[in-house]
């Protein structure tokens, strides 16, 4: 029978019942169903509403319930429609009467409410301490590639040389605007809604705070229909989720490239490659391109959520049960990405070598050789097109900047002196690159220091 039956007199169609179930996906949160409904029937039992025998009742049989579902012994029901009424259901099945008491006060408006937020905030301690590995896992590369010298791109043509850790801590810095996205999510997402009731809260004495204390939340909800039509803390999460994505997207195709037979840059580690059903040289970086294609289905989560509250009257409605799949999918997809996306960043292999080879290439060092002039007393402008016409030559002539004569130099500037062959070492160009944020080694050391600081703050927080 169900839960609702009372005002109906005939049968719910199996048809209704199929397509109105959300137990085939909300049955992942019966933990956090289960401690919302322990801390309920405790601030029953204290403010009188029910008896202290009925709460150890009540306590005692979801506890059991709980077991039974981990043991696989209990099974939920799409009768019984969500995981709110299956557990209320099994509760009365195995304590009686008392059991029907559980849902005074309370409707499953504000208790999806809280659920979704319980389970969120559990899945948000998780994913902060994969995102946390994976920096601390850049930056320990960043301190093995202090020294690496690559090329920087800009429309991915060579630019000007930097180094590996710098390159390496550009995402490091992404990450971080990432955990704090992430903390702000939970933070706002702290705020505990039962005694919203089904959008107008209830005249039973509740005591709201208790029930905020034995969950672990920051604060109670202000506004009854806000707490049970809010699902921004979803909306926050997936778009930091997106972001999240987009930044690991840009990294995987990163390692894509650079594991091109052409760049050379990277070998990942066959552990973490795939091969070719036909091709037998093959070796593939699947898992990369499988966290760039991720990305998409992440983004699409986030324009589910966007699209379903769009125009959606105050309180509750229907629609929202749809929050849920589009949610967890960020969720799950998340993790499996920083989870696999750790091991494959620090077990490749970065050919430093190939690295080096290509900064010296390209003409890294042509704005060196323009702030040379001008370190001579050219006008920048001037010393641009001089270079132009230096580096133009060079190409005709198959020449690199520092292979060029000096002889032939004065031709372009009678500025240049033999000084510059060491002023255009690409190295040097590097190191010249104090400038806070910039990527010479003593700054790039300085860089990880602070790194380093932001890691020890996070992980007590
Ligand atoms: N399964 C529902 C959901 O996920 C629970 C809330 C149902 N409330 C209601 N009044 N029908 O949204």
């Amino acid at each position: 029978m169900k839960l609702w039956s009372g005002r109906f007199t005939r049968k719910s169609d199996h048809l209704t019942e199929d397509f109105n179930a959300s137990i085939a996906f909300d049955s992942r949160m019966y933990r956090q169903d289960i401690a919302g409904s322990k801390a309920h029937a405790a601030m029953l039992a204290k403010q009188g509403i029910i008896s202290d025998d009925e709460k150890d009742l009540i306590i005692k049989g979801l506890r059991e319930i709980e077991t039974e579902l981990e043991t696989g012994q209990l099974e939920f029901t799409v009768e019984a429609e969500d995981v709110h009424m299956n557990i209320e259901t099994f509760l009365t099945q195995k304590i009686g009467e008392v059991g029907k008491k559980l849902h005074t006060a309370r409707s499953r408006n504000d208790q999806v409410a809280l659920d979704i937020r319980l389970y969120l905030r559990d899945e948000i301690d998780e994913l902060r301490i994969l995102l946390i590995k994976l920096q601390d896992t850049l930056l320990s590369l960043a301190g093995d590639h202090v020294e690496t010298i690559m090329p920087g791109y800009t429309h991915l043509q060579k630019a000007q040389p930097i180094n590996l850790a710098h390159h390496l801590l550009a995402y490091f810095e992404m990450l971080s605007r990432d955990l704090e996205r992430l903390d702000d999510c939970r933070k706002r997402l702290n705020y505990m809604p039962l005694g919203s009731g089904a959008l107008a809260g209830t005249g039973f004495n509740l005591d709201r705070d208790f029930v905020k204390e034995q969950l672990g939340f920051a604060h109670i909800t202000r506004n009854s229909l806000d707490a049970v039509s809010d699902r921004d803390f979803a909306i926050e999460f997936c778009s930091f989720a997106s972001i999240l994505m987009m930044h690991l997207s840009r990294f995987s195709e990163e390692l894509i490239l650079w594991s091109t037979e052409e760049f050379s840059f990277v070998e990942m580690d066959d552990a973490f490659s795939t091969g070719s059903s036909i091709m037998p040289q093959k070796k593939n970086p699947d898992l990369a391109e499988l966290v760039r294609g991720k990305t998409g289905r992440v983004y699409g989560d986030l324009m589910t959520l966007l699209t379903l509250m769009k125009s959606l009257p105050l309180a509750y409605n229907k629609d929202m049960q749809e929050d849920k799949e589009a949610l967890f999918d960020a969720l799950d997809t998340v993790k499996k990405c920083l989870v696999v996306f750790d091991p494959m960043l620090s077990t490749a292999k970065f050919r430093k070598e190939n690295m080096s080879k290509a900064a010296r290439g390209g003409f890294t060092n042509a704005t060196d050789l323009a702030d040379y002039l001008v370190s001579k007393g050219l006008a920048f402008r001037d010393a641009h097109e001089v270079v132009g016409r230096a580096v133009l030559y060079c190409i005709e002539n198959k020449l690199t900047l520092d292979e060029l004569a000096l002889e032939k130099y004065k031709e372009f500037s009678p500025l240049v002196k033999e000084d510059v062959y060491a002023f255009l070492d690409v190295p040097e160009c590097v190191n010249r690159r104090k400038l806070a944020g910039g990527p010479a080694p003593e700054t790039v050391a300085k860089a990880m220091e602070e790194a380093r600081l932001f890691l020890r703050r996070v992980k007590n927080d």
